[in-house]
């Protein structure tokens, strides 16, 4: 299964969304990834309801909504029925993660967990199996365009053997400084999803830059 490539739509250009949602759509990206922050979680706020609601309404590939926010159950019905395919809540936000995930996968989403770089992913091992998506934050979470952190690599192995050793399907996505730099270490450490929103969007041409990425993570 080739790696696949999810643009954070962070990087976009919020007065042109529309037409950056479509490039994503005819580009060989797979997933649109949507950062929702509360301020409160992290330093930063996104967007909310009503920005998801217009990216799903022109978007053509699944949603992996990313949730950085405090008590992310509040709104799982919500994020469902704006279109979510993907919903990921952080596990430090989570005081009941089982309880959380099996809420997520009621309302019909695939359930994913964010860590947060200090955030050890053995944390994981007795949730792994209910785990569809873990989102491994290769950098602080709040804002777009922050330097990789290296010790990701490390992290994305001791994930790799925790899910092959509890026999779990979990796709293992990264989030943060990605480029075509270190996108082909992450994939041959075991990396199934890549997001990138600076690299995708500030580059010269997002549509090449998505193919190249993709073609590098193999
Ligand atoms: C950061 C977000 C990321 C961000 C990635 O809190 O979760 O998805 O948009 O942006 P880049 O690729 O610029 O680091
Ligand atoms: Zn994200």
């Amino acid at each position: 299964m080739s790696t696949k490539i999810a643009p954070s739509l962070l990087a976009a250009d919020f007065g042109n969304l529309q037409r950056d949602v479509e490039m994503v759509n005819q580009s060989d990206a797979d997933w649109h990834h949507i950062d929702v922050m509360d301020g409160v979680f992290v330093p930063n706020i996104s967007y909310g309801m009503p920005v998801v609601k217009a990216i799903a309404k022109h978007a053509t590939k699944p949603l992996d909504v990313h949730l950085m926010i405090v008590d992310p159950d509040r709104y799982i019905k919500t994020f469902a029925e704006l279109g979510a395919d993907v919903l990921s809540v952080h596990y430090e936000a989570c005081t009941h993660l089982h309880r959380t995930l099996q809420a997520i996968k009621a309302e019909g989403m695939k359930a994913g967990v964010a860590l947060n770089p200090h955030t050890s992913v053995s944390l994981l091992e007795d949730t792994i199996q209910d785990i569809d998506v873990v989102c491994l934050m290769s950098v602080n979470p709040g804002f777009g365009g922050q330097s990789f952190i290296e010790n990701t690599y490390e992290k994305v192995r001791q994930l790799k053997a925790i899910i092959q050793r509890k026999g779990a399907s979990t796709l293992i996505e990264i989030d943060g400084g990605v480029t075509s730099l270190n996108a082909k270490s992450l994939t041959d450490a075991g990396a199934d999803v890549l997001v990138a929103g600076s690299f995708v969007f500030k580059s010269a041409n997002p549509t090449q830059t998505i193919k190249d990425l993709k073609e590098i993570a193999g």
